[in-house]
């Protein structure tokens, strides 16, 4: 793969970008993801150098990822994610677009008015198009409702979603954190309204495994939808970076707010202490294993990451090159992948 010749130069995509990674039909649609997604929630804001922001997206672009998930809220500030992915688009990957799935959501608070949250149509077209403005670019490939808003009637939220598409500024619609009994009711109203349910965003990793007890993983076969996965990798807690007891200075536990140094304790650290061992038996990481994990679904449609270094992602994408998961490992896997190890569930 010919990556960036020089890191912060001019970009010219690697030529051999679709020979490395697998694509995965969403659902009962016409639309392939890549085995991997990235995301651009955590150290893409303000505070992180735009050059290696930069780096990363285009060298994940570079390994075949052609999804790129955002959000009006990613940050921080709010918005600053998609203002800085507007601006690679601009200068870097514009000749690539039509290559580019795009992907935002809207629903969650991103500020007091009571237009900047929540999923009523008001809240939902006005952020997508504040997306369009940012991102720089007339459409995105999919738009999602956040998370389910129980104070809005849910028709409205689909409708919404519906018109996105019908305006020409989505291709697809998804949602996401929506429990299974209601991910089945928006998609049953999207079909009624011809727009299909394409995707769902879950969090599915081997310490969060409720798609499986709320059955949402038979409604996305029996709907028709893709699953999104996000976080497969309990925000870095299912690699071997935290197996220690130290916190390495750059790692998310030791910078975010959203994943805490408290939760890695004496459980966490015997499950992901012997998960680890598994991985190595197999002659991979940790980290590998439990992107495996989530990919050996079908309707798992791709394993959507976070990286804040390109090793990372090269790292990373390389978790399908290694034999299929046998019933004897994914049993102990099932052993010490236990369901809120380390993550609030
Ligand atoms: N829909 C929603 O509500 C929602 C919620 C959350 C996330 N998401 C989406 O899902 C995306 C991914 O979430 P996530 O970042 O939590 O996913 P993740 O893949 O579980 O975690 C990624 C983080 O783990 C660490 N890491 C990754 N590979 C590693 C390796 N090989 N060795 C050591 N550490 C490694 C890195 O953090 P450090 O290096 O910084 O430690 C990296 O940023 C987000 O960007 C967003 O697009 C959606």
């Amino acid at each position: 793969m010919s990556a960036l010749t020089t890191p912060g130069g001019p970009y010219r995509a690697a030529a051999d970008r679709y020979d490395n990674l697998a694509y995965r039909r969403a659902g009962t649609s016409g639309l392939d993801l890549p085995a991997f997604s990235f995301g651009l929630w955590q150290k893409f804001g303000t505070d992180y150098p735009h050059e290696t922001r930069r780096d990363i997206v285009l060298h994940a672009f570079d390994l075949g990822i052609t999804h790129f998930d955002n959000a009006n809220r990613y940050g921080p500030p709010h918005r600053a994610a998609e203002k800085f992915f507007g601006q690679v688009l601009r200068t870097d990957l514009a000749a690539h677009r039509d290559e580019l799935i795009l992907s935002t959501k809207a629903g969650n608070p991103i500020g007091p008015s009571p237009y900047q949250r929540g999923g009523s149509r008001k809240s939902l077209l006005t952020s997508l198009d504040h997306s369009l403005r940012d991102l720089g670019t007339d459409h995105v490939d999919i738009f999602y409702s956040h998370s389910p808003d129980p104070s809005t009637p849910l028709e409205e939220t689909v409708g919404a979603l519906a018109s996105a598409v019908t305006s020409g500024k989505a291709l697809y619609v998804g949602i996401s954190n929506y429990p299974a009994e209601l991910a089945h009711e928006a998609a049953v109203l999207l079909r009624g309204a011809g727009v299909p349910l394409l995707v769902h965003q879950p969090r599915y990793s081997l310490f969060d495994r409720r798609p499986e007890r709320d059955g949402l993983i038979e409604v996305a076969a029996r709907d028709g939808f893709g699953l999104v996965v996000y976080s497969p990798l309990a925000q870095g807690l299912l690699t071997d970076k935290y197996l220690t007891g130290t916190v390495p200075e750059s790692a998310r536990a030791q910078n975010s707010s959203f994943l805490s140094p408290d939760v890695i304790d004496d459980t966490y650290r015997t499950r992901a202490t012997a998960l680890n061992q598994l991985a190595r038996e197999r002659g991979q990481s940790l980290a590998q294993l439990a992107l495996q994990w989530v990919l050996r679904l079908p309707q798992v449609t791709s394993a959507l990451i976070g990286a804040s270094t390109t090793w990372q992602l090269d790292h990373n994408v390389r978790a399908l090159d290694f034999p299929p998961l046998t019933e004897e490992e994914l049993a102990l896997m099932d052993r010490y992948g236990v369901h809120g190890t380390a993550v609030q569930v």
